[in-house]
């Protein structure tokens, strides 16, 4: 028997792969359209996780370090966050290209491990965010991002330069 860790089962339901339950983390879900082909987007995100994997780029602050990419492909791209306090959070990259326009559609989802947080401040979404925005993503020619606080637990307090 093939056993699925949680974390990977919640984000596999998070994706839209199975029924849609709400899992009890702290989560965030947000969609990209990025100007890019998606082989792109994809180096692109793997090169910065593994540009901030150790805190050193923390020395000054902030969250942008302590990345670890488990695993990548063209199609996913699998990794973990670990904040300042331990907190661990499981990231998970879905990049499809665009039907009808020459962009990459790009879903991350980002699940906090701890049961016992309710608020996350937006580091989540800053998880993701600042994946995207530091591997030059976001200056991409076309560029959108859709996102709520719906989809992301607590986006509109997110301060992506510290939390
Ligand atoms: C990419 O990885 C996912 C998850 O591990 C797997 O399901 C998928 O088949 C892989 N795709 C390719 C093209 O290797």
């Amino acid at each position: 028997m093939i056993v699925i860790p949680w974390f990977v089962a919640s984000l596999m339901v998070a994706s839209g792969a199975f029924l849609p339950v709400e899992p009890p983390h702290t989560m965030c879900k947000a969609i990209w359209i990025i100007g890019a082909p998606c082989g792109d987007v994809s180096v692109a995100l793997v090169n910065q996780i593994k540009m901030w994997s150790s805190a050193d780029s923390c020395s000054t602050g902030g969250e942008k370090c302590r990345y670890e990419l488990k695993s990548s492909n063209q199609t996913y791209i699998f990794a973990k966050h670990t904040t300042a306090d331990k907190e661990v959070d499981d990231l998970l990259f879905h990049l499809k290209p665009s039907h009808d326009s020459p962009t990459c559609r790009t879903v991350g989802i980002s699940i906090s491990e701890a049961l016992d947080r309710v608020s996350d401040n937006g580091a989540n979404y800053c998880n993701l965010f600042n994946l995207v925005e530091g591997s030059g993503l976001t200056k991409a020619k076309i560029f959108k991002e859709i996102t709520n606080d719906f989809m992301c637990n607590e986006r509109s307090l997110a301060k992506c330069e510290v939390y």
